[in-house]
């Protein structure tokens, strides 16, 4: 397998897998395809941007044409698709941008892929990144999500990524594609957008700004380090079976109030504040609407029959996180000013 594209792979998940695959696979040759919203920063991809494997394409997978073009161009082998609409509370006040994105964007790539693998579908494959949002939400301490639990979305965040997941499978039944899913917990690590809950509390934190928890904070959600799901990630793509779908996650369950009370304690240490200085600033704000009550993945399935396993505890993943973003002030201002999206029109654009 030679050339392989990563969809959304100026994001957060994204810019971690590419950096593993451009660095563990140099005879691979890597093409980055993101369109370069609000969330894709090719700052995340400095390091391996001079790379000879690496190669970034700017484009949108809602432009059927376009995508269509470029496999015609580049001949994929690959595909691992990460680019999406990623925030539920976004997807709240614009569904129709997820489902431009999540669901007709997919269509777009599974086009593409049965048209130009036509024939010659040995070898190929095409990957999908979903989420545990799809199976909604537990209630019962005792229930895990398992690959057979049936999707229950509740947000249109969770229904857009639903959707996208059934089209997937519905190209490997009737097309005979090459596919395999992956529905993944929650992540954390560095460059996470300041928007979803574990690098916002640490800016707002920094920025001595209010800590907002929605709700009674009593949603749990399961943590796992965004370079452990590149792992993850990894495996899946060389010895997942393809039609088969794993879920990936850390059995790591927190209530965001107990996660954020934890953030406090790590961050005033670290800024060098007195203890109990960061709870102060905790503040209790209306809910989100329709609010998934817990998430958590019962990871045996890839544990068992593909051998991956999380190498880092939480403690050890959140005490890099917070240095990332103590260290990368730069990188927390540019996407709060807006001042990264300047890069690729400095860095790309005419190339
Ligand atoms: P992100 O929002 O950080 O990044 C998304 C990337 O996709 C950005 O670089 C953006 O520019 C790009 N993109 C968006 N719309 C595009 C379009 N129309 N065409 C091309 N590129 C486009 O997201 P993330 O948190 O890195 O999530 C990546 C994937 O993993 C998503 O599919 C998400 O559903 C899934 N996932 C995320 C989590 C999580 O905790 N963040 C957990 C499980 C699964
Ligand atoms: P988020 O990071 O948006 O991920 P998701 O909604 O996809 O799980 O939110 C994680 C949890 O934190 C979720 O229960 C909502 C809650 N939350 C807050 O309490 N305050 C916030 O400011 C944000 C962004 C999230």
């Amino acid at each position: 397998m030679k050339k392989l594209v990563i969809t959304g792979g100026a994001g957060f998940i994204g810019s971690h897998v590419v950096r593993l695959f451009v660095n563990k696979y140099p005879d691979y040759q890597i093409y980055n395809l993101d369109a370069l919203t609000y969330a894709g920063n090719l700052a995340n991809n400095e390091d391996v941007a001079s790379a000879p494997n690496y190669h970034f394409i700017k484009a949108d997978i809602t432009d059927a044409e376009h995508i269509d073009a470029l496999f015609a161009e580049h001949q994929f082998d690959g595909v691992l698709h990460l680019a999406a609409e990623s925030h539920v509370d976004r997807s709240i006040t614009d569904p129709l941008a997820f489902v431009r994105t999540n669901v007709i964007g997919t269509v777009n790539l599974l086009q593409a892929a049965k048209k130009h693998w036509a024939g010659k579908m040995e070898g190929k494959r095409f990957y999908h990144i979903s989420t545990d949002e799809v199976y909604g939400e537990l209630h019962d301490p005792k229930e895990f999500f398992l690959e057979t639990t049936s999707y229950d979305p509740r947000s249109p965040y969770s229904a857009s990524k639903a959707s996208s997941d059934h089209f997937v499978r519905a190209y490997h039944e009737t097309y005979g594609l090459p596919t395999v899913i992956t529905n993944c917990s929650n992540n954390y690590g560095p460059n996470h957008f300041p928007e979803k809950l574990i690098p916002l509390m640490i800016h707002n934190i920094i920025h001595h700004k209010p800590l907002p928890v929605y709700g009674k904070g009593e949603n749990v959600r399961d943590w796992l380090f965004v370079i452990d799901h590149a792992r993850a990630i990894d495996t899946v793509f060389h010895d997942g079976k393809i039609g088969e779908t794993y879920n990936i996650g850390g059995f790591n369950e927190w209530k965001n109030i107990d996660l954020v009370h934890l953030l406090c304690k790590i961050m005033d240490e670290k800024l060098g504040r007195p203890a109990g200085t960061s709870v102060q600033l905790i503040t209790y704000v209306t809910d989100r609407a329709g609010h998934d009550l817990r998430y958590a993945i019962d990871a045996n399935k890839i544990m068992k029959e593909l051998g991956w396993e999380p190498s880092l505890q939480f403690a050890e993943g959140l005490e890099k996180t917070v240095n990332w973003y103590l260290e990368n002030e730069k990188w927390l201002n540019d996407v709060t000013s807006g001042d990264y999206q300047k890069y690729y029109e400095k860095n790309y654009a005419g190339r």
